[in-house]
């Protein structure tokens, strides 16, 4: 972990968050005991496909706002926040991909989960990971009030008026035309939601010591946002095989997004609008480099 934060380069960076991300899941995967085997299988194939761990990311980054030298437990408290978030994304994205809700056949550049275990182990599957990902949180040796705090504040951003909110506005609105502020609350719900957890879970870790949460509740909206909008764009620029997913695929649904309700130019410029807020959220907060860096990943990724 100390190596981690003393990488400079960006890009290398993130290529460790990957790593890192991955293999704290294997190992969770692997104490796991008591598990039908076939289940197993199917929550492994769901989380640890190549992921770019955007969500592992962020909550590294904001660490650093906090500490300078990572040691082993606070290391371990990490690695315990960031299995719990990308188990949940991982969940999120087998469900989302379920012919009753997008019908997507390809993800992180395989077959989605139904398609390569069929729909009842999909869904099962994504069950399971979500009280696993509680499970593990809870399960740590961070103090049981902040762990506790944590895992709330990933239960409310995930529950009814977050994530799963979200998408309902979203299988609702097939053909709508969204005005532009519906819009953004289903972006901030369905994507922004999770991705704000990155920070507010990191926040609670460490009790918001020196009073930065509001500027960074301010930073993670408008990334979260940010991130939906150029997932939109993405869905119309790019081809199936940079995406790893089903390109056009919003279009092909008739989903209200973005793109089809601004245009796709405008739909840029918002994008950059968003991630300039970002930045300016940021204004005043030390060691808080590589959360620029994310914010300007987020906007200019091309899958
Ligand atoms: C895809 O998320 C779903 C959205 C919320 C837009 P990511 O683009 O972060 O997917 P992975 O984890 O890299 O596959
Ligand atoms: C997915 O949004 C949001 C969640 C999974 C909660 P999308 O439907 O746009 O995601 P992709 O494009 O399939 O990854
Ligand atoms: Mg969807
Ligand atoms: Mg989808
Ligand atoms: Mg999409």
């Amino acid at each position: 972990m100390n190596k981690l934060q003393d990488i400079k380069n960006f890009d290398e960076w993130l290529e460790s968050v990957v790593k890192i991300s991955n293999s704290n899941l294997e190992k969770l995967f692997a104490s796991l005991s008591d598990v039908p085997s076939e289940l197993l299988e199917v929550m492994k194939y769901a989380s640890l496909g190549p992921g770019k761990r955007l969500r592992a990311a962020l909550v590294y980054a904001t660490s650093e706002i906090y500490l300078k030298d990572i040691d082993e437990t606070e290391s371990d408290y990490l690695s315990h926040i960031v299995s719990a978030i990308e188990l949940i994304h991982a969940y999120s994205l087998v469900h989302d991909d379920l012919p009753c809700m997008d019908d997507d056949d390809l993800r992180r550049g395989r077959p989605t989960c139904h398609i390569k275990y069929g729909e009842a182990m999909a869904l099962l599957a994504a069950d399971a990971l979500q009280p696993l990902a509680h499970e593990h949180l809870l399960s740590s040796s961070i103090e049981a009030e902040i762990k506790v705090n944590c895992s709330l504040e990933l239960l409310n951003a995930t529950g009814a008026s977050g994530m799963v909110g979200g998408q309902v506005i979203d299988i609702l609105n097939v053909s709508n035309l969204l005005k532009i502020e519906d819009l953004k609350d289903m972006h901030s719900r369905k994507t922004g939601a999770l991705i704000k957890s990155c920070l507010t879970m990191v926040i609670a870790l460490f009790r918001d010591k020196h009073g930065f949460s509001e500027s960074l509740n301010k930073y993670a909206e408008h990334i979260g946002i940010a991130y939906q909008v150029v997932d939109d764009i993405l869905d119309v620029t790019q081809d199936s095989d940079t995406l790893g997913k089903t390109a056009g695929k919003d279009e092909q649904n008739n989903k209200p997004t973005y793109v089809t309700i601004l245009g796709l130019s405008k739909a840029r410029e918002y994008a950059t609008e968003l991630y300039e807020k970002a930045i300016e959220a940021l204004a005043s907060i030390p060691n808080s480099d590589r959360l620029k860096d994310l914010a300007h990943y987020i906007i200019l990724r091309n899958f």
